[in-house]
């Protein structure tokens, strides 16, 4: 964002809005929370519902917050005042920066890990076994304060500069090395024995598993990996010029996440199964009991067994590279509740971000110290929140902002959108079939 063009800042290139929405779309939830959760639910059925989730309803919601966001040019809360009858409506994105804020309490936590696991692979690399093991260990909850922090260091030093050029040129150098080291490691993963029945697993859909359950978790899923729900792609849709082309840079942001997401589980799943001929409880009695340090405890032990120079490159460039793709994913977070602040408190921006940094550092102390509090957290505000929030975002746009002047929006940069086929569908869907769909199964899943 360059600060100098507007005093809000917008975008420098066409890419820059779709590197930094596809940087905030592709993080953690596709590499640790996409294959868990595809382990823990029936692998392909889960793959299967997952995609049908993201393409009918993720991209609708997509739309739906990206128009809201360059229409008002605002941040959640401002952007739903604006454009409702009543201040009440704002209350949609007072809840999205309360989702928002606590995601990335425990976001931050996980991308400590990805930091401490560099390291790890660094110092096993040298040959310091003892520091690698010292160091990864995820139980120690001063070591996950210390990692945790320096995340949020680096995700507050960017935020204070402005969404900028970092995010856009961070991303394109690590997309494309991202996508080759996991088809790199996936087909090193496939030819050890072993591997097959995980593979089976992932790619060979039982229907007969999908349950109300999986479809709540594969909705939960879809959302937090495209990032929706709680208002983040209206902040960065606030940063967009009128001439670019939404629904042509959404389908680009959605295919992009969930190719990531699909070979990770190529990777991670095989693995997982692996890892249990190995000795590492993943399934008792055919239930799923490993915790949310799994992918870490399976994917060091895949790199060392690759051995020598390379085995140390590609477990380094590896956690490196999660790293950096979970800052693009913090640093949409955290801009949130710092636009909120900027735009309807007055606050400079980088007095915002450093406060409302710490403030959210102190969450994330606490779950250092207490990890078991990750997966309660991910469960009230990603798996119901942010649903939840994509209802009220569907519900507000058609039924008070109305889908003619969201067309209206669209149109800019698409022209005609509202006579494609694309287009009336996504009125039905944000009208009727998104808000419907997802409150039936948040209830069905629920209880
Ligand atoms: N999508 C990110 C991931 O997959 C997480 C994330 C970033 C997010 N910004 C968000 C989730 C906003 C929900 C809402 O890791």
């Amino acid at each position: 964002m360059a600060e100098s063009s507007a005093s809000r800042g917008s975008w420098n290139s066409k890419l820059g809005f779709i590197m930094a929405a596809a940087g905030a779309a592709v993080g953690l939830g596709n590499i640790w929370r996409f294959p868990t959760e595809a382990a823990s639910n029936g692998g392909g059925a889960f793959l299967f519902i997952y995609l049908i989730c993201c393409f009918l309803i993720g991209y609708p919601v997509m739309l739906a917050e990206i128009s809201i966001g360059r229409r008002t040019g605002k941040n959640p809360v401002g952007a739903f005042r604006k454009l409702g009858s009543s201040r009440m409506y704002s209350l949609i994105g007072i809840w999205g920066v309360l989702c928002g804020i606590m995601i990335l309490s425990f976001y931050t936590v996980v991308a400590g890990w990805t930091l401490s696991y560099t390291f790890e692979e660094i110092f096993f690399a040298l040959g310091f076994t003892n520091w690698a093991a010292w160091i990864s260990n995820t139980e120690s909850g001063w070591l996950n304060a210390f990692f945790s922090a320096i995340f949020m260091c680096c995700t507050v030093s960017i935020i204070r500069g402005g969404v900028s050029n970092g995010i856009e040129r961070a991303t394109k150098i690590m997309m494309p090395l991202l996508l080759l080291i996991l088809i790199i490691l996936i087909g090193y993963v496939a030819y050890l024995p072993g591997s097959s029945e995980g593979l089976t697993t992932y790619l060979k859909p039982d229907l007969s598993k999908v349950t109300p359950g999986l479809i709540f978790a594969a909705m939960g899923q879809a959302f937090f990996s495209l990032s929706l729900g709680l208002g983040a792609l209206i902040t960065y849709g606030s940063y967009l010029d009128k001439k670019e082309n939404i629904p042509q840079a959404a389908v680009m942001i959605t295919i992009l996440d969930v190719l990531v997401a699909f070979l990770a589980g190529l990777l991670i799943i095989p693995a997982i199964y692996l890892a249990q001929t190995q000795g590492i409880t993943i399934y008792q009695n055919g239930a799923f009991i490993a915790g949310p340090d799994l992918i870490f405890q399976i994917l060091p032990s895949l790199f060392h067994s690759i051995g020598g120079l390379l085995g140390s490159l590609a477990g380094i460039t590896f956690f490196a590279l999660l790293s950096m793709a979970a800052l693009t994913s913090t640093i949409s977070l955290l801009e949130i509740p710092v636009s909120y602040t900027i735009d309807e408190h007055n606050v400079p921006r980088s007095k915002a971000a450093t406060w409302i940094g710490l403030g959210i550092l102190l969450i994330s102390l606490l779950i250092s110290f207490n990890t078991e509090l990750i997966g309660i957290i991910d469960f009230v505000f990603s798996q119901v929140g942010l649903p939840l929030g994509g209802i009220m975002i569907c519900l507000f746009l058609a039924y008070e902002w109305k889908t003619g002047n969201a067309f209206d929006e669209l149109e800019s940069g698409s022209p005609n959108f509202r006579y494609s086929i694309i287009g009336k569908s996504w009125k039905l869907f944000v009208m009727f079939i998104c808000p419907a769909v997802i409150l039936y199964n948040l209830i069905r899943g629920f209880f």
